[in-house]
Formats: structure tokens, C-alpha cells, sequence
């Protein structure tokens, strides 16, 4: 081999060997490879030369390249792994460690409390309907067999706002879910078997009233339903709920404009030491308002109360949940406290259903 070509090759194959990383090996190639470089000059060089020195020149030259290229090429690969492994070896991570925390949303437990007491009713047939949260005084009053001039009226606080319905009477916010029992009925005919969970508000605030909280109501209207309907599917309600197989039940009579008879039902409780048990005891605990819906209500909403008859009741879902979750303030539900909610609230994962338990 010409001594030119063969010092010409040992020179750029050192420059490629010397590459200490790709940026490196690319400066090379362009300075020793490209255009203006003494290997593009030596093949340039060939045209001048007679045709026999040409053929053996080109013919050295030819090989001094295949040599350089396959030398750059190694070299290429190298540092190509060289690189690979860096990068695997900077992104490594080390799995045995304990995951990064990561800000979880959690379910408040007033919707965790409705979405329970749905399910149970849920699976004795009620189907869930809302209304409004400003409503008017007949579906709130009138209908309900509260008159005006009656008490009841002035004891629920009531918010009335600056606004007329088309009788020309001040709408209001309505002060409890039987609201919805109205609603239904003058829109749908029986047999009806209804859950209404929602807003509810009253002006009233101290340490166990806030002026927003929620009821769920619940009533069925059907030709035979009577008071032992009543009587069997609340307390089915009630030990599902607790998850108290014998929680023991009992129902006092009472007074609501809308039912008749009314009854309070309460269920069995112990407390000792300023706590309070839920389930066989000495003491009771009140849980909700029930009764058989009046005739006059179900007349008021185009019911023939001497075809149709039914039972209501109402609960306050506050309260359900402070029982059941041993939440001691009212207030803290709407203090708007995130490690309030993180305490007490419930994994989005865990939707209550009778079958995959009610609170995990
Ligand atoms: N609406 C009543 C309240 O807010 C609760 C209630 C009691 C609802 C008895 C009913 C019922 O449907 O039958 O205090």
C-alpha cells in the first residue's frame, strides 16, 4: 500500500478510536469523512493519475475506505451501548421502595351515607328521585296538609326568597325532602315506591343545626299497603344500615300534618362513658319520622284515597351518619377541611352495594 494512504488510514482510524462519546465520533466523521477532508482530496487526487496508476490507487484507496467505514462503524456501536447503559443506569428505579404519595380524592360521607341507604332501598324496590332545592309553599306547605295559618310553618325557619311562584307566594328553599312526595304524585300514578335524598334548609345555626343539611325521604303508595309495610321495611332498613343484625326497633307515636298516625321510630342504644353503642341496650336513640301518608295529601296530589293508600318517612342524613361513623360535630361536615375529609371520608373504589358491603 501506498506509505500516503496507509499513514492517511492509521491516522483517522486513531481520530475514530479516540471518539470518546457520538457527538465526538460525529465531529470526526465530518472532519475526516466530509467534503473538505484529506480522504475526499486523496480520491480526488485519482483523476489526474494515468489510467493504469488510477486502477491500482483506486484500487488501495477503495480498501482503505471499507477499512474506515468499518472501523467508524464499531466505534459507532460502542458508544452506542456506552450511551444505552447510562441512560438505563441514570433511570433506574429502585422498586423495593414504597410508592410516592399521591393526593387521593375521598367520598364525603354524607354522599357515602346516601349512596348506603339507596342501596338498601334500592333492593326492597324504591327508585331515587330528586327534586329541586327552591320549590314552592304548596309543595312544601299546602299540599302536605300545613296550612297557613298552622304552626308547623313558623317551627321550620323557613329561608323565603325574593321571588314569586305563579300564585304570586314568595318561593322558598325548601325545609324537608316531602317535597318530593308532592312532585311524584301529582306527575305519576301509583303504585309508586320512591327515595328522594337531597338539600334540605332551615334558618336555624348552633352546634347541632346548620342551615343547609340533608333528608332523605322515602314513601310507597300502593292499594294494600299499611302499617306493618311500614313497620317491616324500616326495620330491614335500620340493621342493614348499622350492620346490626338484632338491633332492636320500636316505633312512638307522633305528629307530622302529612301522615296519620305518625310515629317516630328509635333504635335500641347503650351509653357508657359519654359513649354511645349502638344495638341491644337500655336506651333508645330516635332515627326517623314515619307514618301513613294522609288523605288528604294523596287527595291534594289527585290520589283517590279510598282506592290508594301508603306510608312515608323521613331521616336526617347528618344524623345517620354522625351514628355511624361516630362523628361527633355537625359542624365539621361543612367546614370544608381536607384532612377532615381525608380522615373521614371513603375510597371513590368502595361503592356501597348489599353485596359487596355497605361501608368498607
Ligand atoms: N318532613 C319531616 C321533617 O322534616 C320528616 C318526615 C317525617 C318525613 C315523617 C316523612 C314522614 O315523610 O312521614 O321533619
Amino acid at each position: 500500500m501506498t506509505a500516503s494512504y496507509s499513514s492517511l488510514k492509521s491516522q483517522i482510524i486513531a481520530a475514530i478510536e479516540s471518539a470518546s462519546d457520538l457527538a465526538a465520533l460525529e465531529s470526526v466523521r465530518v472532519a475526516e469523512l466530509g467534503k473538505k477532508s484529506k480522504l475526499s482530496e486523496a480520491m480526488a487526487s485519482l483523476g489526474k493519475m494515468t489510467p493504469d496508476e488510477r486502477k491500482s490507487a483506486g484500487a488501495e484507496l477503495n480498501k482503505v475506505k471499507e477499512e474506515i467505514n468499518a472501523a467508524f462503524e464499531s466505534r459507532k456501536n460502542t458508544l452506542q451501548n456506552v450511551a444505552m447503559m447510562q441512560k438505563l443506569q441514570s433511570e433506574t428505579i429502585d422498586i423495593t421502595l414504597p410508592a410516592p404519595p399521591i393526593a387521593r380524592g375521598k367520598i364525603h360521607p354524607i354522599t357515602q351515607v346516601i349512596d348506603e341507604v339507596t342501596a338498601i332501598f334500592a333492593a326492597q324496590g324504591f327508585i331515587v328521585a330528586e327534586g329541586p332545592d327552591i320549590d314552592t309553599q304548596d309543595n312544601n306547605f299546602t299540599a302536605l296538609n300545613i296550612p297557613e295559618s298552622h304552626p308547623a310553618r313558623q317551627m321550620h325557619d323557613t329561608f323565603y326568597l325574593n321571588a314569586k311562584d305563579e300564585k304570586g307566594l314568595d318561593l322558598l328553599l325548601r325545609t324537608h325532602t316531602s317535597t318530593v312526595q308532592i312532585r311524584t304524585m301529582t306527575k305519576q300514578k301509583p303504585p309508586l315506591r320512591i327515595l328522594a335524598p337531597g338539600r334540605t334548609f332551615r334558618s336555624d345555626s348552633d352546634m347541632t343545626h346548620t342551615p343547609m343539611f340533608h333528608q332523605i325521604e322515602g314513601f310507597v303508595v300502593d292499594e294494600s299497603t299499611h302499617f306493618g309495610h311500614l313497620k317491616g321495611c324500616l326495620i330491614e332498613f335500620v340493621r342493614a344500615f348499622f350492620e346490626i343484625s338484632d338491633v332492636p326497633t320500636r316505633f312512638r307515636p307522633s305528629f307530622f300534618p302529612f301522615t296519620e298516625p305518625s310515629a317516630e321510630m328509635d333504635i335500641g342504644c347503650s351509653r357508657k362513658d359519654g359513649g354511645l353503642k349502638i344495638g341491644a341496650g337500655d336506651s333508645w336513640l330516635e332515627i326517623l319520622g314515619c307514618g301513613m301518608i294522609h288523605p288528604k295529601v294523596l287527595e291534594n296530589c289527585g290520589i283517590d284515597s279510598q282506592k290508594y293508600q301508603g306510608f312515608a318517612f323521613g331521616m336526617g342524613v347528618e344524623r345517620l351518619a354522625m351514628l355511624k361513623y361516630g362523628i361527633p360535630d355537625l359542624r365539621s361536615f361543612f367546614g370544608g377541611d381536607a384532612r377532615w375529609l381525608d380522615h373521614y371520608g371513603f375510597s371513590a373504589c368502595d361503592v356501597p352495594s348489599l353485596a359487596g358491603g355497605l361501608s368498607r
